[in-house]
């Protein structure tokens, strides 16, 4: 379901808005500064509960204010309001849906999923395996249902594992509880992992394909324990240098997508502007499975697009993100290069920022932009 509403107070430098988004495509654009991404920023909060420019919430709450609420609305019958408030000195959120007070960020996650498609999306590719991680695990928690459950019982158990080898304490009994509870729960998130995979992969394919025709590129996903033995003897007989270096060296919490091309990491072997496009066809294909098996679309950010793709990868870009259903945000700082990219008869709202005279940055409809 589309966002119809979105209305932010203290996010960085925008002046308060109450915007209605068009249920597609939506089109930002304004100078450097303004606050494009900001607006982009504060959709990953309400989303996420998290920004994507900073791991210190508080840095995005305006200089002048005391707190930062980002409120939207979801479109339907009913339309489902909710909103994310951080106060400069509370560190904790306060989240809530249809009125109510929630707890876990992952109540937001579920009812509003995103895929990002930033100038530092490449970076899925060559930074930490944490990344391409939570990229996999998003896939299965809005396709497997009990991925949720069963992730969240292994890191218990991983976390009383890990207590206990720090503490110095081999129990021998509490450590084969703990061991037992957190190979049963793994054994279950690599199922839905690699399930999820398999449904992915073909996507992905397909994906990739129309955008950048790659001979040989390798998808593989590596559960995160040695392929040829069993969790539980890897941790029994690894409990000593496990105790050493004071953590579980091997499990799902190490998982992760090896992308390899020519027996290369792609890294290695690929142009930015062909990382970007891999990137872009992981993320579309993302959204392209999530309809596919739940009818649920995804909303789109996508920030600074004409960066590092030419005209022809611009437009078979925008031709995926048009064959899906869900609702894009699209900024630019130059108007025309984004109103050029689609067909005449795609439904699409346009957007400025521009400076106020304090140097705020005021979000409007383009047609509004003079008044
Ligand atoms: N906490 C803050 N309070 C007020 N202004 C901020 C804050 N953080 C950043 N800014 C300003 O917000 C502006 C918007 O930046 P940004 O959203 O990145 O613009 P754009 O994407 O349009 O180039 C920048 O000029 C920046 O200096
Ligand atoms: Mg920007």
């Amino acid at each position: 379901m589309p966002l119809d509403r979105l209305a932010f107070q203290g996010l960085r430098n925008l002046e308060p808005f109450d915007l209605r988004p068009g249920p597609r495509i939506n089109l930002v654009s304004g100078p450097n500064g303004s606050g494009k991404t900001s607006l982009l920023e504060g959709i990953h909060i309400l989303g996420m509960g998290r920004s994507f420019r900073t791991r210190h919430l508080r840095h995005a709450i305006c200089h002048d204010a005391d707190a930062l609420v980002v409120h939207g609305r979801l479109s339907g019958n009913p339309a489902i309001p909710f909103g994310v408030r951080r106060h400069r000195e509370v560190s904790e959120l306060e989240m809530r849906i249809a009125g109510e007070r929630i707890n876990r960020i992952t109540a937001l996650v579920d009812l509003l999923p995103l895929q990002l498609i930033n100038p530092d999306a490449f970076r899925l590719l060559e930074g930490a395996p944490s990344a391409r991680r939570e990229f996999l695990d998003w896939g299965v928690f809005h396709v497997k249902h009990d991925f949720l459950d069963a992730w969240q019982r292994a890191r218990r158990a991983l976390k009383h594992r890990n207590a206990l080898l720090r503490h110095g304490r081999m129990q021998d009994a509490s450590m084969s509880v703990w061991e037992h509870e957190l190979v049963h729960w793994s054994e279950r998130i690599d199922t839905l992992r690699r399930d999820w995979m398999a449904a992915f992969l073909p996507v992905f394919e397909e994906t990739l394909g129309g955008l950048l025709p790659l001979q040989g590129l390798e998808l593989r996903y590596s559960r995160g324990w040695d392929s040829r033995r069993e969790l539980a003897d890897i941790l029994r007989q690894g409990r000593e240098t496990d105790r050493q270096m004071g953590f579980t060296q091997q499990g799902p919490q190490r998982a992760d997508l090896r992308i390899r091309l020519a027996r290369r990491p792609a890294v290695e072997v690929l142009s930015r502007g062909q990382q970007k496009l891999v990137v872009s066809a992981l993320k579309l294909a993302q959204g392209r499975l999530l309809e596919a098996t739940t009818g649920r679309t995804c909303v789109y950010l996508i920030d600074d697009l004409p960066a590092e793709l030419d005209g022809h990868h611009r437009r078979v870009f925008c031709d995926w993100l048009e064959r899906m259903h869900c609702q894009v945000f699209i900024t630019s700082v130059d108007h025309d290069v984004l109103t050029d990219l689609w067909r005449s008869d795609t439904p699409m709202e346009m957007f400025h920022v521009k400076h106020s005279e304090k140097g705020a940055g005021r979000l409007l409809p383009l047609d509004r932009q003079t008044s």
